[in-house]
């Protein structure tokens, strides 16, 4: 091969892993395929997220029942809802003006590092729960996963808050603008504020 070959093909390369051509979403792929990134990525995370741990808590957990534990949610998912908070497509005051102050790069470390975090069940009364549990295998798992652990695109529920569950469940059917996604209007079109209610009782229970 000749010189000038050689290096057109090792700088078209370099610049393949400088410049990732499908942005933030191979970007986080390129660093799950390798483990010693991802540790990076989740140690600079930790540090990156010193400022989100006053609400959603030191290791995602969060304190405040109005606030999503974040602890073992899907990178993907969390990363695309960072996106829609920028671009005004999901609404909050508060987190959509936060997220513009983040670095690309950071995005993605905080989302491994969450992603990465235990998630804490908790305690709800048995009556709700069973209900919950005939609402959800009915209407739900065929998205989110029999025990609700969701996937790339498609968010983890198990453990979640009740109160947030709750809320966003209820914005979803009612169609308020803070959070527009068809799939999930149509999916909790049929609930009852009760039914919505039982559901997250059971959501929250779940390891
Ligand atoms: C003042 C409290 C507060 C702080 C600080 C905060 N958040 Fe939030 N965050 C919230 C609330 C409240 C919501 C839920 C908004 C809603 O109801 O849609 C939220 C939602 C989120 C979501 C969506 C989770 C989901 O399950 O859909 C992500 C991701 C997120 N925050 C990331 C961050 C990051 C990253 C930081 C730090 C840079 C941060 N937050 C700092 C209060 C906070
Ligand atoms: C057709 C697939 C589908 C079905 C069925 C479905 N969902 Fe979803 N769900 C999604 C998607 C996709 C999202 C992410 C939407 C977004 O970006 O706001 C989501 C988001 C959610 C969220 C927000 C989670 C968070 O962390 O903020 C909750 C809560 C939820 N779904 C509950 C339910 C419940 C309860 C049911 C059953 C009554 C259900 N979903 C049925 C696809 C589905």
């Amino acid at each position: 091969m000749k010189r000038n070959m050689r290096r057109t093909l090792g700088l078209a390369l370099l610049a393949g892993l400088v410049f990732p051509a499908y942005g933030a979403d191979a970007r986080l792929q390129a660093i799950q395929a390798d483990p010693a990134a991802v540790q990076a990525a989740v140690e600079a995370g930790r540090k990156a997220s010193f400022f989100c741990a006053n609400c959603h808590g030191d290791n995602g957990v969060s304190r405040l029942p109005e606030v999503p534990n974040l602890a073992g949610q899907n990178p993907a998912y969390l990363l695309e809802q960072i996106r829609k908070f920028g671009s005004g497509q999901r609404k909050d005051e508060f987190m959509q003006g936060l997220i513009k102050v983040l670095k690309d790069e950071e995005k993605i470390q905080i989302a491994l590092f969450y992603a990465g975090q235990q998630p804490t069940p908790g305690q709800q009364e048995a009556a709700p729960v069973a209900a919950g549990r005939q609402v959800y295998v009915k209407l739900c798992a065929r998205c989110h996963g029999d025990q609700a652990r969701g996937n790339e695109t498609i968010p983890r529920l198990a453990g979640q808050h009740p109160v947030y569950l709750n809320r966003s469940i209820t914005r979803y059917r009612d169609k308020t603008g803070e959070r527009l996604d068809p799939q999930m209007s149509s999916a909790v079109a049929p609930l009852k504020n009760e039914d919505i209610k039982a559901v997250a009782a059971y959501l929250n229970t779940l390891p």
